[in-house]
C-alpha cells in the first residue's frame, strides 16, 4: 500500500494525511486517526480559522494540559462539558429494557469508603437538612437482589465534596458502602445535597463563560451498584426540583434518574427517624442488567 499520495492541497488534505498512515500496525489506531483526520479537516475547512484563531485554539489546549495534575483533570472537564463523556457513557452502557440508566462517574469518587450498616448516617458533621434515602436493588425480572453492594457519595448542603474541603469536612464525609438485605432493600441517612459548580477556575470554566453557560450540576447522589451475575451500574439520582435540573453543565441528567424528594414535617416521623427537624424522604429503586 502506498503512503505517497501526491502533494498536499486544500482539496486533498485529509486523503493525503490518512494515506501516510497506511503502514500503521494497530488497525484500530489507523481507523480512529482516519476518522478524526477526516472530521477535523472538514471542520477546519468549514470554519476557515485565521492563523490567530488557530493559535488561540492551540493555547487553549496548552492551558488545559497545564491545568492538569494528580487531583485535577481539565481534559475530562472539557470532555464533560462538550457532552462527549455522556456520549461515551451512552455508547458503552446500552441497557436492556427495564434496567436503570447510567450516567457519568465524575471526579469525586473515592475508593475504600467505609462499609456501614443499613440505616447508618453518612453525614459525619450533621450539617444541613437531613435526609433518609431508601430503595431496592432489583434484577430485570423484578426479583430483589440481596447482598448487592451500594457505594454512595454526595456533596454537602453547600455543594462541596469532602475531598474539596479537607480539614473542613471530616474524611469520608457523605460517603458509604451498604449491602442490601434479603428483600434487596438499602437505606441510609445523609443530608439534602445542593447544586454545585464543576471546577471552573481553569480554561474550561473560561470557555463556559465565553459561551454564556453556567458551570452548575443539579443536586444529586452518586451510586455504584454491584451484584453477582449483573452488570455494574454507575449512576446518580437527581432532585427533580433543582434549579439546574434542565441545564446540567455536563449533560448527566436523565428523566429516569429523577428520585422522589418528599419533605417530612410530621413530628412523629421526625422522632421515629431520630431527627430533631423536618427531613427529606428520598426514594429510588434501581434495576441491574444481567451480566453479558
Ligand atoms: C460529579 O458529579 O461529581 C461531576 C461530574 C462531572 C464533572 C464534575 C463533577
Ligand atoms: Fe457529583
Amino acid at each position: 500500500m502506498t503512503v505517497e499520495q501526491g502533494y498536499f492541497t486544500e482539496e486533498t488534505s485529509a486523503d493525503v494525511v490518512i494515506s501516510r498512515n497506511a503502514r500503521a500496525t494497530d488497525a484500530r489506531l489507523a481507523e480512529v486517526m482516519s476518522v478524526i483526520t477526516r472530521h477535523l479537516h472538514a471542520a477546519v475547512k468549514e470554519i476557515e480559522p485565521t492563523e490567530e484563531e488557530w493559535f488561540k485554539a492551540i493555547m487553549f489546549l496548552t492551558r488545559t494540559g497545564q491545568m492538569c495534575n494528580d487531583w485535577r483533570q481539565e481534559y475530562i472537564l472539557l470532555s464533560d462539558t462538550l457532552g462527549v463523556s455522556m456520549l461515551v457513557d451512552a455508547i458503552n452502557n446500552r441497557k436492556p429494557s427495564g434496567a436503570s440508566e447510567s450516567t457519568v462517574l465524575g471526579p469525586f469518587h473515592v475508593a475504600g469508603a467505609p462499609e456501614m450498616a443499613l440505616g447508618a448516617d453518612i453525614c459525619r458533621d450533621h450539617k444541613g437538612v437531613p435526609m433518609v434515602v431508601r430503595g431496592r436493588i432489583l434484577s430485570t425480572d423484578g426479583l430483589p437482589l440481596a447482598g448487592a453492594r451500594v457505594d454512595v457519595w454526595q456533596a454537602n448542603d453547600e455543594g462541596f465534596y469532602d475531598v474539596q474541603q479537607k480539614g473542613i469536612q471530616p474524611d469520608f464525609n457523605l460517603r458509604g458502602v451498604f449491602r442490601t438485605n434479603a428483600a434487596g432493600e438499602y437505606w441510609f441517612k445523609g443530608v439534602k445535597p445542593k447544586y454545585y459548580p464543576i471546577p471552573d477556575d481553569g480554561p474550561v470554566g473560561q470557555l463556559l463563560v465565553a459561551l454564556g453557560r453556567h458551570p452548575y450540576r443539579p443536586a444529586h447522589l452518586h451510586y455504584i451498584i454491584e451484584a453477582a451475575g449483573h452488570e455494574r451500574l454507575t449512576t446518580h439520582i437527581f432532585d427533580p426540583d433543582d434549579p439546574y435540573i434542565h441545564s446540567d453543565a455536563v449533560f448527566g441528567v436523565k428523566q429516569s434518574l429523577m428520585a422522589r424528594f418528599d419533605l417530612v414535617d410530621d413530628p412523629a416521623r421526625i422522632a421515629a427517624e431520630g431527627f430533631t427537624q423536618p427531613f427529606y424522604a428520598v426514594t429510588h429503586d434501581f434495576v441491574l442488567a444481567p451480566a453479558t
